[in-house]
């Protein structure tokens, strides 16, 4: 199989982070040659508009738009028998991934999974949102609450079972977005239980459950600010005490043998707040582990 990279250089999201020279920038440092992606190019959209709608959210037209163009490149990789690979951007840009995956499972009569791996669980709508940003609003759209605006980026709402979103890595979490959180029912292990059953064990089990439940169609999320800033500083909104690189690679080395995966996003870096290229470095590792899990190869973690 062939990983097909589609870039959403957008921060349409997140009041202008930075996230939209993530594409570009790991194009620069050549890490989609290095790691034999077929890059399909960017997806293009409009400029970000910082006024508020009569709901308070920014910029709703303009993620709705983008997300429309993400859902139809990662579309065209899977019509063609690839492994999509959405870079973002901001994480707004999952809602358009996740409206292609979701599709295309229910196509091929699979039950549809996605991993979150964030900081945050984006599980804000206008009601709770302290912000208005958008990227605090994909996991809630994709269960099927949120701005009727992009509520429609989807061919169906919602996307996904509320049941089949499981959370990893949230320690941010709005009081609002919670309770939204327990009235859906998602799973969500925030960093007190990851640290204390380790992330590796979270994710076997997660995996052996979807097993059990006949398999189907996994995406995952990675939101790169669920690593330490320690490790990945270059994100928009760093929030401290995260994962780290080795128990990361390691989850994603089982996840890529678990042969359920089928599409990825890597979203979030702004390459104006990395230190030293480490950012760019650790996800690299990150996608090597997930790669060498799929091929059966043993994960190096440098
Ligand atoms: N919860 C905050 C908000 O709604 C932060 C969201 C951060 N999301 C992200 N994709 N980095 O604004
Ligand atoms: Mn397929
Ligand atoms: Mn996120
Ligand atoms: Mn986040």
């Amino acid at each position: 199989g062939w990983y097909g990279l589609v870039g959403a250089p957008t921060d349409v999201g997140n009041v202008d982070c930075g996230a939209a020279e993530g594409p570009g920038a790991l194009r620069a440092m050549g890490l989609p040659r290095r790691m034999g992606m077929v890059d399909r190019g960017d997806v293009r959209g409009p400029a970000y508009d910082g006024r508020p709608d009569a709901t308070g959210s920014r910029s709703v037209r303009e993620t709705a738009a983008w997300c429309a163009a993400v859902r139809d490149g990662v579309a065209g990789v899977l019509a063609d028998g690839g492994f999509p690979l959405m870079l973002g951007g901001d994480h707004a840009m999952a809602l358009g991934s996740i409206a292609a995956a979701a599709a295309h499972a229910r196509q091929e009569g699979r039950n549809f999974f996605v991993l979150w791996f964030d900081a945050h669980p984006d599980f804000n709508t206008p009601e709770t949102t302290p912000s208005g940003n958008t990227h605090g609003y994909p996991a809630a759209l994709a269960c099927g609450i949120g701005h009727p605006d992009l509520l429609s980026v989807g061919a169906f709402t919602p996307l996904i079972r509320p049941d089949r979103l499981i959370q990893f890595g949230v320690r941010d979490i709005d009081a609002g977005e919670r309770a939204n959180l327990l009235r859906i029912g998602v799973e969500f292990h925030e960093m007190d239980a990851v640290r204390e059953k380790g992330l590796e064990a979270l994710v076997a089990h997660t995996i052996a459950r979807i097993q059990a439940a006949g398999g189907g169609h996994v995406h995952v999320s990675f939101d790169i600010d669920a690593l330490d800033p320690a490790a990945a500083p270059g994100v928009g909104t760093p929030v401290s005490g995260g994962l780290t690189p080795a128990e990361t690679v390691g989850a994603m080395r089982l996840l890529g043998a678990s042969g359920l995966v089928r599409s990825l996003d890597i979203v979030e870096f702004a390459p104006r707040h990395d230190r030293d290229g480490m950012t760019a470095l650790t996800v690299e590792q990150v996608l090597a582990g997930f790669m060498a899990g799929r091929t059966g190869q043993r994960a190096l973690v440098a």
